[in-house]
């Protein structure tokens, strides 16, 4: 399988490599990334970590995660599809960009491009991801890339203490594409 993508915004979605450290611990030290991750990443061993366990899924087609870059290869940002589940034909999806890299479309099309790739290569028929509520610019991201809305996870989360509503989106294979 191919894992290089390119969207046509220009943007370059690739493996994730170890001299990608930095820019991933830049991206949690973002307190809105503190709950992307069940580890904090405080230090560059931790980012390689991070880096490590993002690229294993590959090796069990359990996960595909792609560092998005600008075409030179410079990190923007992270695009996962995860919980492949190959009897039901069906994943989930996730993003995150730079903090310097955010309001100028690289989680949607970064997120369009990744279905393409699961519809198409990754052989899937269903995508879904959630966002708490309390979290519009990712339902912004899921809609602008095409993931429908199809309700709220009521209190699904917990974080310290309090439980959050999720807003469930989902795309199918024969769902529409979005337009860029
Ligand atoms: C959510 C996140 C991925 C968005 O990344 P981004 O690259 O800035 O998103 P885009 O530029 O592709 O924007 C997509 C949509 O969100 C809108 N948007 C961008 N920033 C916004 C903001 N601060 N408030 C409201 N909407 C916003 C854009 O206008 C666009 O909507 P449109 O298609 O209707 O014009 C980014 O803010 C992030 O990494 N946040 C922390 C991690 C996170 O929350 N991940 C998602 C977990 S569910």
């Amino acid at each position: 399988m191919s894992h290089e993508l390119r969207t046509p915004e220009g943007l370059l979605l690739r493996a994730w490599q170890d001299d990608d450290a930095a820019a991933v611990l830049e991206a949690f030290s973002s307190p809105d990334m503190a709950r992307q991750t069940a580890e904090p990443i405080t230090d560059l061993n931790a980012a390689i970590g991070w880096i490590w366990r993002a690229s294993a899924g590959r090796d069990t087609d359990a996960w595909f995660s792609w560092a998005v870059s600008d075409p030179d290869g410079a990190v923007l940002g992270n695009v996962t599809v995860s919980g492949i589940d190959r009897r039901h034909e069906q994943a989930w999806v996730s993003y995150w960009t730079l903090p310097r890299a955010r309001g100028r479309g690289v989680a949607a099309a970064a997120t369009r491009a990744a279905a393409r790739w699961a519809f198409s290569e990754g052989g899937l028929h269903r995508l879904e991801l959630g966002h708490r509520t309390n979290n519009p610019t990712s339902c912004r991201v899921a809609l602008a890339a095409g993931f429908a809305v199809e309700g709220v996870e009521r209190e699904k989360l917990l974080y310290d203490g309090v439980r959050f509503d999720v807003g469930r989106h989902a795309r199918l294979a024969t769902d529409p594409a979005p337009s860029a």
